[in-house]
């Protein structure tokens, strides 16, 4: 693998669990950046947005993208869902990796996260389906402005949402912009 892999996308997407299966498919190191932030700053996600905001949670993604897509050899890095709203992180990405925009509409992402056990402080609140139409409002944009391929993950479980990855990652040079929809088999 020349470049990094990197996956972008709303919460609760799926882009944790995709990017563990493209790491053993790939044999490349899988790392997810909230977790490297958590490891290295020794608290939660929920408290460092609790304790000092969202500015300062930021500050953290930012450093340790950096520091991510500074390793050698390639890695496949999962993204929080916010990674895009930084225009360096936006240019970093583009730059360094081969951005893979996993998508799911808005009904699928609401129903993994009631499932999900992930504390997601943006979306706490009495109304997640108007909170999370705010975030693809304000992310679609930024998702789709560094997207070298988007795969769209509605239907299907991991393993057919990585094949899809996999598929788009595998068409040339990852310049370019491919959509490919998963199925169910
Ligand atoms: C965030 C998404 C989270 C995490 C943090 C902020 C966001 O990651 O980075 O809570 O701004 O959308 P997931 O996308 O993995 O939930």
């Amino acid at each position: 693998m020349d470049r990094h892999v990197a996956l972008v996308g709303l919460p609760a997407v799926g882009k944790s669990s995709v990017a563990r299966r493209l790491g053993r498919a790939l044999r490349a190191e899988v790392v997810d950046l909230d977790a490297e932030i958590v490891r290295r700053d020794g608290r939660s996600v929920e408290r460092i947005f609790a304790e000092e905001g969202e500015a300062a949670f930021r500050a953290l993604e930012r450093a340790e993208l950096q520091r991510v897509l500074a390793r050698r050899p390639a890695v496949v890095v999962s993204c929080g869902g916010g990674v895009v709203l930084d225009p360096a992180n936006r240019a970093a990405l583009s730059a360094h990796a081969r951005v893979v925009w996993l998508d799911a509409s808005d009904e699928a992402l609401l129903a993994r996260m009631e499932k999900s056990h992930t504390v997601r402080p943006l979306m706490a609140g009495d109304d997640p389906a108007e909170r999370l139409a705010r975030l693809r409002a304000e992310r679609g944009p930024l998702y789709e402005e560094i997207a070298d391929a988007t795969v769209e993950v509605d239907r299907g479980d991991a393993d057919t949402s990585t094949r899809a990855v996999l598929a788009v990652l595998g068409t040339g040079s990852g310049t370019g912009r491919e959509v490919r929809e998963t199925r169910t088999p």
